[in-house]
């Protein structure tokens, strides 16, 4: 299964677990119904899963055959994945990307991992349980505005938890993390979505106000004016790239401690699938359904307004679970455990392009590298925690922006550059004139179906050569007035210091880069 001897997977069901956890996150169970429901509930599945077989599985084949392509050469980072694959040196620096992105990523992703860990522990300890719903929202606030050390606290444990996990390797470390966290999250997210659905009216007794059907409805009640809406495509793909974990760089160095000949067609769908599987069915079946059961539609629909979903799931949950009697507290702890779990399967798979990085180019132990990472986001997450306008930055640039730009380029060097020049001589030559034809000759058709343990449809290489690059390029160009707007919206100091952040990771990350090129062509490698 593994390429290498110190690092690698232990099990097939190790990969795909651990590649479905990396998928899996806070932003199926909370990002997704919250923008589904903002974007038109009905409207937005629509363009959803549009974006998903157009964007989402062509670019899983992409990056599972890039890492593994990449493996062969010992890199298991995009830089030198993308050095591989291109026929020009700079290509190493637009995989930087790969490891900017996880970086920043997790610089604010671990802090909201964080509440969930926090959470879990006051629902064991009964701190919401005696609270009014007034109550438990000024404990989240007074939270989230750091009115006491807790957070703070609590964050640390949490890149601690992370880090520790990550020094102990991928098969000691991630993939026991993922075999035990996954089946767990999926227990406790159908425990809680089948509780959610059939909760009764008994509004006398306290109870939810309309069964959670009602909510279920109003989600998935189509409204197709949206559908013509060119943002809700946009939302659409944004939450298919944040919840696939597509354009991070994550995915091609799980799949680049894979062997030569393994399949990655069928890994790849699996892991794909079963995020989808999470995302909608659970994801919709918990935070909309018990909330709306209890507060009715419009309160909701003003509370997920800014697409996060944040408030219901930290601030409104805890107190509506309080109404299912002693089963609450075991609610509240699955609820939050499965935000936990979620996310720490998500945070994990950030910061192995950044160990295999320094590793392969660096000669860095693992665990080094892990320390390492544990401490760049530990100071970059420090203006995350102390300021929602860094916090949103980091969000935009990274988590959002950045994503669309390295899945448009890797998918260019992936079907368009990558062998081409190998074989374009003799493509020219030959009478096959129909581009969908000449692909087939097309080295990069042959890393996805080598090894393949399923007939991939033999659309999808038109669809990866084609269609894919010129949704990505429009998505790409309709966000270029949000972009410009965010670049020169006014903001904080720390929302400044943010920017500056980012720019310099960026700027390091490919000096890094630079330097690792030099040495390696020195070494036996090149
Ligand atoms: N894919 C991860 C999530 O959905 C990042 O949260």
């Amino acid at each position: 299964m593994s390429n290498s001897q110190s690092s690698g997977w232990g099990s097939r069901v190790g990969l795909v677990l651990a590649m479905a956890g990396n998928a899996v996150g806070l932003g199926n169970f909370l990002r997704f119904p919250a923008q589904a429901i903002e974007n038109g509930g009905g409207a937005f599945i629509i363009p959803y899963l549009v974006c998903f077989l157009l964007m989402g599985l062509p670019l899983l084949f992409v990056e599972w055959s890039m890492g593994r392509y990449g493996g062969k050469f010992k890199q298991h980072s995009t830089p030198f994945i993308f050095d591989s694959m291109g026929q020009a040196p700079y290509w190493k620096y637009f995989g930087v990307f790969g490891l900017f992105t996880n970086i920043a990523v997790a610089a604010f992703y671990c802090y909201l991992e964080s509440w969930a860990l926090s959470w879990a522990y006051y629902s064991v300890a009964g701190t919401f349980t005696d609270m009014s719903m007034a109550e438990v929202q000024l404990f989240f606030e007074n939270y989230i505005g750091l009115g006491t050390s807790q957070p703070v606290i609590f964050w640390i444990i949490c890149l601690f938890l992370n880090t520790w996990i990550l020094s102990r390797g991928l098969s000691g470390g991630v993939e026991k993390v993922a075999k035990v966290g996954m089946p767990l999250l999926l227990l406790f997210g159908l425990i809680l979505g089948i509780t959610g659905i059939t909760m009764q009216a008994s509004p006398e007794a306290g109870g939810p106000i309309h069964d959670g059907v009602v909510g279920l409805n109003y989600l998935w009640n189509p409204d197709f004016s949206s559908i013509w809406s060119f943002d809700v495509w946009v939302a659409a793909a944004g939450q298919i790239f944040f919840t696939l974990s597509l354009g991070m760089g994550s995915i091609h160095c799980y799949a680049s401690y894979l062997n030569a000949k393994d399949d990655v067609a069928l890994n790849a769908m699996s892991a794909g699938w079963m995020n989808e599987f999470v995302e909608v069915v659970l994801g919709s079946m918990i935070i909309i359904p018990i909330s709306i059961g209890y507060l009715g539609i419009d309160a909701v629909s003003d509370m997920v307004s800014g697409g996060s979903g944040l408030g219901i799931g930290f601030a409104v949950l805890p107190k509506l679970f309080a109404d299912w009697g002693g089963f609450g507290v075991m609610a509240g702890l699955m609820w939050f455990g499965l935000l936990f779990f979620a996310g720490i399967t998500s945070s994990l798979a950030m910061g192995t392009p950044v160990m295999a990085f320094l590793k392969d180019n660096f000669g860095w132990k693992e665990s080094t590298g892990a320390w390492f990472f544990g401490l760049i986001i530990l100071l970059l997450g420090i203006p995350c925690v102390l300021s929602q306008d860094a916090f949103n930055e980091f969000d935009y640039w990274a988590g959002t922006i950045s994503l669309v730009v390295f899945a448009l380029i890797e998918i260019i060097l992936f079907a368009w550059v990558f062998g081409l020049a190998d074989n374009y001589s003799e493509w020219r030559k030959s009478d096959d004139v129909l581009p969908f034809k000449a692909m087939k000759r097309l080295p990069a058709w042959k890393e996805i179906t080598r090894g393949a343990d399923i007939n991939v449809p033999i659309i999808f290489k038109f669809i990866i050569k084609y269609v894919s690059p010129i949704f990505l390029l429009i998505v790409f160009i309709g966000a270029i007035p949000g972009i410009i707007d965010n670049a020169t919206k006014e903001t904080s100091f720390y929302g400044w210091l943010a920017r500056f952040l980012l720019l310099t990771l960026f700027i390091l990350i490919s000096f890094l880069v630079y330097i690792a090129a030099k040495r390696n062509k020195n070494s036996k490698l090149y």
